[in-house]
């Protein structure tokens, strides 16, 4: 590289991560078969799509496009305080939970601090920390049945002097969830524990947000991109301690909620789609019970809009390969440690379960 190139090192280094997934044209390049004819069970999204109120509010784009969004969102934030009880001086709205992952650890980490992780879980908190660098990841694994191990995090936490922990609730990649006594138990810790909630819209718990203006070192991520069906359109939001987000408003993009999300996620919230909601909790019951029917796949009872299913017999490869045949996108995982016989399914429409069950008693027929 040219001298004067002087890229950090330790990104130089890096190994690219290559996402797995893409929309349908993508996806279709990639196993062969025809966008129209492909079920995407693969990244937890909403296949009922955006809300009918959603999709109208993007008509009023045509008017205010050409402006620049409120760099406070005011109007969404109201309306998520009334949505989760919770004032909106608590809640700071971006570019999916992702980009509040982001804001988070860059608002904390400084060189050579730790932040704890409980793997398997959910990648990006571990990836954004790499990206940002100078800061170690320390992994306290899940239990085989992806339960915390909380004497571990406790020990870690002390012996690391972590800054931060993420957690996850309800927990992708198994969908399960967060109990209030291990919580209570790590705020007790000298950290801030951050606490993802990006699917607590499908679970029977309430969330923790609640919490959060009596806590001062908890933090909560949602999103907008798995109930609401708007994961193309990247909005999410977090919700702070007040000691935390006001220097969070100083590091964060001002326009990082294009308008587009930001009417959509409004309109959203103002016909709640509690009977789609049902829908995907009824259709995960029912497909789980499908699935445990399937000699080679035994799956967890999960509160996502996912099941994990443990693979016996046969490679989670070569299930994945003999589904993508078939048009059924679903997730797998060989090099992950403690994931290398599960795959984790996406609940669809009815018709998406029924032509998965099919194409899985199939496959074990041909097996
Ligand atoms: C646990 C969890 N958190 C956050 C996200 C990302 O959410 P967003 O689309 O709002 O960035 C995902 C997406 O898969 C997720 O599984």
């Amino acid at each position: 590289m040219h001298p004067s190139v002087r890229i950090r090192p330790d990104i130089a280094k890096m190994e690219g991560y290559t996402f797995i997934s893409g929309p349908y044209d993508v996806m279709s390049q990639k196993i062969g078969v025809p966008a129209d004819q492909i079920i995407k069970l693969d990244t937890n999204e909403n296949l009922y799509g955006m809300t009918p109120e959603a999709l109208a509010a993007l008509d009023d784009l045509r008017e205010q496009g050409h402006i620049y969004p409120d760099v406070e969102s005011r109007h969404l934030r109201a309306l998520l305080a009334d949505y989760l009880g919770v004032g909106a001086e608590h809640i700071l709205v971006g570019a999916g939970a992702d980009e509040l992952i982001d804001l988070t650890l860059r608002l904390f980490l400084e060189p050579n601090d730790t932040i704890l992780n409980c793997p398997p879980t959910f990648t990006m908190y571990t990836l954004v920390a790499r990206w940002i660098g100078n800061c170690r990841v320390v992994d306290v694994p899940r239990f085989m049945d992806f339960s915390l191990n909380i004497d571990a995090i406790e020990q870690a936490a002390h012996a690391t002097h972590a800054k931060l922990l993420f957690l996850c609730s309800p927990n992708n990649p198994d969908g399960g969830l967060l109990k209030a006594e291990e919580l209570d138990r790590l705020l007790q810790l000298p950290l801030v524990v951050v606490l993802d909630e990006a699917y607590i819209e499908f679970s029977d718990s309430q969330s923790f947000a609640s919490r959060i203006p009596d806590t001062p070192n908890l933090i909560i991520l949602r999103t907008f991109s798995k109930w609401a069906g708007m994961a193309g359109l990247r909005i999410g939001y977090g919700i702070y301690p007040l000691d935390i987000i006001t220097h969070l408003w100083k590091i964060k993009h001002p326009f990082n909620v294009n308008i587009a999300a930001d009417l959509a996620a409004q309109a959203t919230l103002n016909a709640f789609p509690q009977a789609t909601l049902q829908k995907i909790i009824g259709e995960r019951e029912r497909m789980r019970h499908a699935l445990a029917q399937i000699p080679y796949l035994t799956p967890l009872p999960s509160q996502g809009n996912f099941v994990l299913c443990r693979v016996h017999g046969l490679s989670t490869v070569a299930l994945k390969a003999a589904l993508d045949a078939r048009g059924i996108l679903i997730r797998n995982y060989p090099n992950k440690p403690g994931l290398a016989d599960c795959v984790r399914i996406s609940i669809g429409k009815p018709e998406h379960t029924h032509a998965l069950i099919h194409a899985l008693v199939e496959i074990g027929e041909g097996h």
